[in-house]
């Protein structure tokens, strides 16, 4: 495992294991006590996802078992926008995270999106990290735009920010603005989030079988050796592990720029990001 060292000066595993889309809590905290075994020292959550607690279990579960301590694990939740009306609904929703995780402190805190009164949210956050609550504090989903508004203008410049990143949707110039405010990248759809099929791919088998590795192990070390911590999901034990098997390879610099080819620009993502009705779905308006 390799890590990258955040603007305060904690390290951060560049692979961690993601739980959305995982509602069912015996089935997220046995897929999440499955990656500990494996060696996953990074968890992402987040309160929309409805399963703090069971991660939460799942951490007090393998320390119990003595796989590891509670300081090498790297814990990560996120504020839902419902939480972003004001610096009060927001502190409160950093509390009901801890609390949900049966956690004494986090270790990373993401703004989940940039929206509501997300800078209110924001001064909450910083008071949280001043107080020890959370370790870290960063964003998810802020576009070069956003985020250097946001750099600019707050006390404490977000540590982080999770965003899209899959060789169908490469954001270059996001890296580019990250690297400029010194905040670490991370991926989430690492592996296409179920679409695009890289799997098929031609190329890409071509460069899983040079390396006798998979497609999913190659996309993987794609994004972490540009820099990027990657959150790849499963709830399967094989995949789990085959996910975590990528630390013993390189690709070449031709094959990383062929990766880089299958970039669909804008194109590649299907978030809904810019779409306004998203934004209002969020916000919880109807019209
Ligand atoms: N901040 C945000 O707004 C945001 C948005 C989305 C996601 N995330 C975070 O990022 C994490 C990962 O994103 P994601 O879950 O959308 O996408 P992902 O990890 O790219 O892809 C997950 C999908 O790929 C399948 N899969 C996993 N390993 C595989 C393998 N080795 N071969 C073939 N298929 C494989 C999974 O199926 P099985 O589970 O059936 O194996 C699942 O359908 C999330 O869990 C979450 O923590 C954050």
């Amino acid at each position: 495992m390799e890590y990258r060292e955040l603007s305060n000066g904690l390290k951060i595993p560049m692979e961690g294991f993601g739980v959305f889309r995982v509602p069912d809590k015996a089935e997220c905290k046995e897929s999440v006590l499955n990656a500990i075994r494996t060696g996953y020292r990074l968890i992402d959550t987040a309160a929309a996802y409805t399963n703090e607690d069971a991660v939460g279990e799942a951490v007090k579960e393998a320390i119990a078992e003595g796989i590891c301590t509670r300081e090498e694990l790297f814990i990560t939740s996120k504020l839902w926008v419902s939480g972003m009306k004001n610096y009060d609904t927001a502190k409160a929703a950093i509390d009901a995270s801890i609390e949900k995780s049966g956690l004494e402190y986090l270790d990373l805190y993401l703004l989940h999106q940039a929206m509501g009164d997300y800078f209110s949210a924001w001064r909450a956050m910083e008071d949280a990290y001043k107080e020890g609550k959370l370790k870290a504090i960063g964003v998810s989903n802020f576009y070069p735009n956003i985020l250097t508004n946001f750099c600019e203008t707050v006390e404490i410049p977000p540590m982080v920010n999770q965003v899209e990143l899959h060789p169908y949707f490469v954001q270059k110039e996001a890296l580019e603005t990250m690297e400029y405010y010194h905040v670490i990248p991370e991926a989430w759809a690492p592996l296409g989030g179920g679409r695009y099929n890289p799997f098929e791919d031609e190329m890409l088998k071509g460069i899983a079988q040079a390396h006798n590795k998979t497609v999913g192990q190659v996309i993987l070390r794609w994004n972490v050796q540009r820099g990027v911590v990657i959150l790849p999901k499963s709830t399967h034990l094989n995949r789990i592990q085959e996910n975590f098997d990528i630390w013993d390879f390189c690709l070449t610099d031709d094959e990383m720029e062929k990766i880089s080819s299958l970039d669909m620009g804008p194109g590649g993502t299907r978030t809904k990001h810019f779409d306004p009705d998203f934004v209002r779905m969020c916000l919880g308006i109807q019209h």
